[in-house]
């Protein structure tokens, strides 16, 4: 998946992945503006392509390994890959949203899940373990700590709050290539694996299950759902090592004001960090 080694990025460089990975966060919150029942995951698909082509970017997911779309739409049970199309969006779906774009040479990579309409508490719940999860592990992203400092906060507090960690997919180093050098596991141990340097992108994704950590991988050739099919969730920043604090380079603001202004997406748990 991410071959080579660790590219190190220039000021100059880490400014194009920002430009890049914001569009992404712009690109998603267009898709949250349109987003309600009753539309089809192909429908979200083609606003997100039209928007990132009408804004300079490429979709960095399209023609990649053959996939022919600009967003990767995973409903429910679907965790990650799932493949836009005629799938109806209904009310109580939670619906991830992962978008790539391409420009100037450099890739951002960003995913938010989405809970429409009326949903329960519980898969509430899962969506802001998921999202506190992610920003768990961005608070170890420094320089002087290793990516499993990474890995193992995200894992600790997904787990310690009941959920499955997937291990099968993980998030990975970004830049002129979509995947890059290091891997970037949500399970782990402190303490191991490559050493935070600044200059180095990252893309933190945690997947994170209600139930087990057990996943299927469907016949498509992409989707990757629960093995006990009940739900999952998955929040995505592109992130870069710094002196100090992770500088995050994708944001969800964009998109949780979108959320606010629509009234199909339940907005409790918009507000979180
Ligand atoms: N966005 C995924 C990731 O975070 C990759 C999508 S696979 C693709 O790494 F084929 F759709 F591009
Ligand atoms: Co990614």
């Amino acid at each position: 998946m991410s071959g080579g080694t660790i590219v190190y990025k220039t000021a100059e460089e880490l400014a194009y992945i920002r430009k890049s990975s914001l569009l992404v966060g712009k690109t998603l919150a267009e898709v949250a503006r349109h987003l309600k029942p009753g539309m089809t995951t192909g429908q979200m698909d083609e606003i997100a392509e039209k928007f990132i082509r009408d804004h300079g970017g490429v979709p960095s997911f399209k023609g990649y390994h053959g996939y022919r779309h600009s967003l990767c739409i995973s409903v429910n049970e679907e965790i990650v890959h799932g493949i836009p199309g005629s799938r109806v969006i209904k009310e109580g779906d939670l619906v991830s949203v992962d978008c790539g774009v391409f420009m100037n040479g450099f890739h951002g990579d960003s995913a938010y899940t989405f809970p429409v309409g009326d949903v329960s508490e519980e898969k509430l719940q899962l969506l802001r373990v998921t999202k506190t999860s992610l920003y768990k592990g961005i608070a170890k992203a420094r320089p002087g700590n290793r990516i499993g400092d990474i890995s193992a906060a995200i894992q600790e507090y997904a787990e310690a709050n009941g959920y499955g960690v997937v291990r099968e997919l993980v998030g990975h180093g970004i830049g002129r290539q979509l995947h890059e050098k290091p891997e970037v596991a949500n399970y782990g141990k402190k303490g191991s694996g490559p050493i935070l340097k600044p200059g180095m992108t990252i893309a933190i994704e945690p997947m994170i299950n209600m139930g087990t950590r057990q996943i299927r991988q469907l016949s498509d050739g992409w989707t990757v759902i629960t093995g006990d099919k009940k739900p999952a969730a998955h929040f995505e920043h592109t992130v870069a090592i710094t002196e100090g604090e992770a500088d995050i380079l994708s944001s969800f603001s964009d998109i949780e004001l979108a959320i606010a202004e629509n009234s199909y997406i339940t907005e409790k748990i918009a507000t979180l960090a």
